[in-house]
């Protein structure tokens, strides 16, 4: 395992700040649940599964701290609204006692790297030997406890000695594609080529497949996931490429019906508007919506570590 996005030391917690990646490596330390929601909010550490796992860790700083855990866990529910895990995590934690906070965060991490390499197992045995795939936004170590999830499957494809050939979208606004993802595949030595988001019309019929995690699935298999994917989602039936969404089971809230019951986040227009104090844009209103909602029928497969999920099932 390379990267590592969080470093829990039972009385801080060390971040590894992805808004300078892949320029700077640089930790971000927390130690109040408070710090740990704005380090949320802000990105330092971002992707689903990595954001449930830092907001248990925030908890678990606070058990040691306070009497009262309340104002702790509303701060960390309203970092960030989309990612269903964040409010899995806090839910998990809930019914334990504050001495048991930090032991439980550690294993729920531990679990999560268990968990993705049994989804990338899963989601390796759907694809031909040699498989060129393309993938939007980072899926990977950076977003979860350490290996990934759509970003999980091309690890396991790699680690399984099989050639795997990553087409990495950019993911405007952000750039997690150009920033992170990039990045890991070339720590691991995963033949990664980067393009615009744009040009994924002109690549989709050379791919056998897109992979990509998601923030929340709906209990319908509507599946919110960064800005972009739908349109991913369209392009793959269109070229009949199979469209993998891959997510523990964790992210599928099954108390949420469809898509349109999804909290979708809207983020600052700074973000589209220029970057690193640069301002490119003119200045006319932006839309900076984070996330998007794929409707189910669009979607080849859900891939989980307990296998190929179907909307219903267990
Ligand atoms: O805004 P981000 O970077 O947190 O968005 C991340 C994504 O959309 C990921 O695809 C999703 O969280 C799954 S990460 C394993």
């Amino acid at each position: 395992m390379v990267v590592q996005p969080m470093v829990f030391h039972g009385d801080r917690l060390l971040l590894l700040d992805q808004r300078v990646l892949p320029g700077r490596v640089e930790w971000v330390e927390c130690r109040t649940a408070v710090q740990v929601a704005d380090a949320i909010r802000l990105m330092v550490v971002r992707g689903a599964p990595a954001i449930g796992i830092t907001a248990a860790y925030g908890l678990a700083l606070d058990a040691g701290r306070c009497a009262d855990l309340n104002e702790a866990r509303q701060a960390l529910l309203a970092s960030r609204p989309t990612a269903v895990n964040l409010r899995w995590a806090l839910d998990r934690l809930a019914v334990l006692p504050a001495d048991a906070l930090a032991d439980a965060a550690r294993a729920m991490h531990a679990d999560d790297l268990a968990i993705n390499q049994a989804m990338g197992a899963v989601g390796a045995a759907l694809l031909p030997p040699d498989p060129t795939v393309y993938h939007h936004c980072n899926t990977g170590a950076l977003a979860t406890g350490g290996w990934g999830t759509a970003l999980g499957v091309v690890r396991s494809v790699h680690a399984q000695g099989r050639r795997i050939r990553v087409w990495a979208g950019e993911t405007r606004p952000w750039l997690q594609g150009a920033r992170l993802t990039a990045w890991e595949c070339l720590q691991e030595g995963i033949e990664c080529t980067l393009l615009v988001d744009s040009a994924a019309a002109t690549v989709l019929p050379r791919c056998d497949a897109v992979l990509v995690g998601a923030d929340r699935v709906a209990a319908n298999g509507d599946t919110a996931n960064k800005i972009g994917t739908l349109q991913l989602a369209i392009l793959a039936r269109h070229f009949g490429v199979p469209f993998y969404v891959c997510v523990p089971r964790s992210t599928i809230d099954d108390a949420c019906a469809d898509g349109a019951h999804i909290p979708i986040e809207a983020r600052d227009p700074s973000e589209i508007r220029g970057y690193g104090g640069v301002t490119w844009a003119a200045d006319v209103p932006c839309w900076n919506p984070s996330f998007d909602v794929t409707p189910a029928s669009l979607v080849s497969g859900w891939v989980t570590e307990r296998g190929l999920w179907t909307p219903g099932s267990a």
